[in-house]
């Protein structure tokens, strides 16, 4: 398994192209099962988890067309056909490597009126269950059991019907998967307290190119009429906000000055509103916006994890890091995951002073960190031990990047080219 090696103290500085945005990129793959006709999605990002479910798109019979060589820095073109599908089932094998993979549930059941999907199973950070998706799916008339950790569902005779469905909690994934259901159902559906997320709109976007009738996305309550069928569209994936986020705090870590080109302001405004606390200055330019600490110092600050708009989760294992050399305390707290705390253990190796009560953990700045061999254990937390080890007096050897290279793209690249000491070590293991 690869490693990655830094060699810390070294203040970032120059540009980084942010690439398409993962949590954008899956949703928009999996909506190419709604239509017969070819769907392109451009600016797509070049990482673990997009091969992942290319890989189980293709044996549903979707035709994927890849162009592009993913090594320059604008996004690549992938086309999608889900003309001949030949199977409507997505076994465990190809799932339980990546959960967002359920997310062909509700397209597969919408167009072809069944489906056999994997339970996801959970992961690092939590039992992650998909009763939301599920009993919204029951809302629009279909019929769902659950077999041999299978999700076996089927539509009735004339198609799923138009619901409203009422969220007892914000879900990302359950909301689309709904909104792209709804989008083939009979009727009208109406999503309450649906998620907010860029991502949501991004896909909102994509299927009213495709012909779907949507209002309301970005809001808590989305409102889709169903159509009998959706036609091809041509797409260009948003930029990654939490790469966005990650690479703001990674100048802000090392006393950088960092351009990050593409980056959408209105995507992070809840984590500059915090980082402005922290005495971070982040700036908008023509090409995106600039980010370094505005008194040479950072200090400490009390985040929660939010839905959006609120402080995304996706980025509180990066705010921990920074926060372990701030002036002063810092309160994190995570209201989203059980169990996403993973990165403390191998920060507190670094040198770092933090105390976990629950669902909180309290972060006393310490002057400095010191670099030590590390464990990668989920892909945010990864970044964090990167984000640590850049700051870190001596080396940092982060083990099991795996996770990291489901998340983002050619990092080591983009660092180092911006002054980072990083090598990837191939392992021969
Ligand atoms: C998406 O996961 C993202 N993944 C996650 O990013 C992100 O952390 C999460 O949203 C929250 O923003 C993708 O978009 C591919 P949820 P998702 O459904 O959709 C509970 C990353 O690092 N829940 O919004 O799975 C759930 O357990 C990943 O890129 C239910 O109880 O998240 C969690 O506690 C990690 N029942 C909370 O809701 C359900 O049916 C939010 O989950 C669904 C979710």
């Amino acid at each position: 398994m690869d490693k990655l090696r830094i060699r810390g103290g070294r203040p970032l500085r120059g540009q980084i192209a942010i690439s398409g945005a993962k949590n954008a990129a899956l949703p928009l793959m999996a909506a190419c099962l709604l239509t017969e006709e070819t769907i392109t999605l451009r600016n797509l990002p070049h990482l673990a988890d997009i091969t992942t479910l290319a890989n189980l798109l293709a044996q549903h019979g979707v035709d994927i067309h890849l162009n592009g060589k993913g090594t320059s820095y604008e996004g690549r073109v992938v086309e999608l056909s889900a003309k001949r599908i030949v199977s409507t089932m997505a076994p465990y094998d190809l799932v339980r490597k990546m959960r967002a993979s359920v997310l062909v549930l509700g397209p597969l059941l919408a167009r072809f009126g069944e489906a056999k999907v994997s339970l996801p199973g959970g992961c690092a950070i939590g039992p992650r269950p998909v009763d939301l998706h599920i009993k919204g799916l029951q809302a629009m008339g279909a019929r769902i059991d659950i077999e041999g950790g299978y999700i076996v569902a089927k539509a009735p005779d004339g198609g799923l019907k138009g619901a409203e469905i009422v969220f007892p909690q914000v879900s990302v994934g359950a909301t689309e998967n709904l909104m792209m259901a709804a989008a083939l159902a009979d009727g009208v559906t109406t999503l309450v307290n649906a998620a907010r997320e860029p991502e949501i709109s991004d896909l909102a976007h994509c299927l009213i190119a495709m012909g779907a009738e949507i209002e309301g996305h970005g809001t808590d309550r989305i409102r889709i009429v169903g159509r009998k069928v959706l036609h091809g569209a041509v797409h260009d994936i948003i930029p990654d906000r939490i790469e966005t986020g990650t690479f703001v705090m990674a100048a802000a870590i090392t006393g950088g000055d960092l351009e990050l080109i593409g980056a959408r302001l209105d995507d992070i405004r809840s984590v500059a509103t915090v980082l402005s606390g922290a005495e971070v200055a982040i700036t908008e330019t023509p090409r995106g916006m600039r980010v370094r600490r505005l008194n040479g110092h950072i200090v400490g600050v009390d985040v929660m994890t939010e839905p959006f708009p609120g402080f995304p989760t996706d980025l509180q294992a990066q705010m921990m890091a920074l926060m372990c050399t701030a002036q002063g305390a810092a309160m994190i707290t995570e209201t989203i995951f059980e169990n996403r705390f993973m990165h403390v253990p191998e920060l507190s190796r670094m040198g770092a002073n933090i105390t976990v009560h629950g669902a909180s953990a309290l972060v006393r700045g310490v002057p400095k960190l010191t670099g030590a061999p590390v464990m990668a254990t989920d892909l945010r937390a990864s970044v964090s031990l990167v984000l640590a080890g850049l700051a870190a007096e001596g080396e940092t050897v982060v083990n099991r990047i795996y996770h990291l290279d489901r998340g983002y793209e050619r990092i080591e690249e983009k660092l180092s080219a911006c002054g980072a000491d990083m090598e990837r070590l191939k392992e021969t293991d």
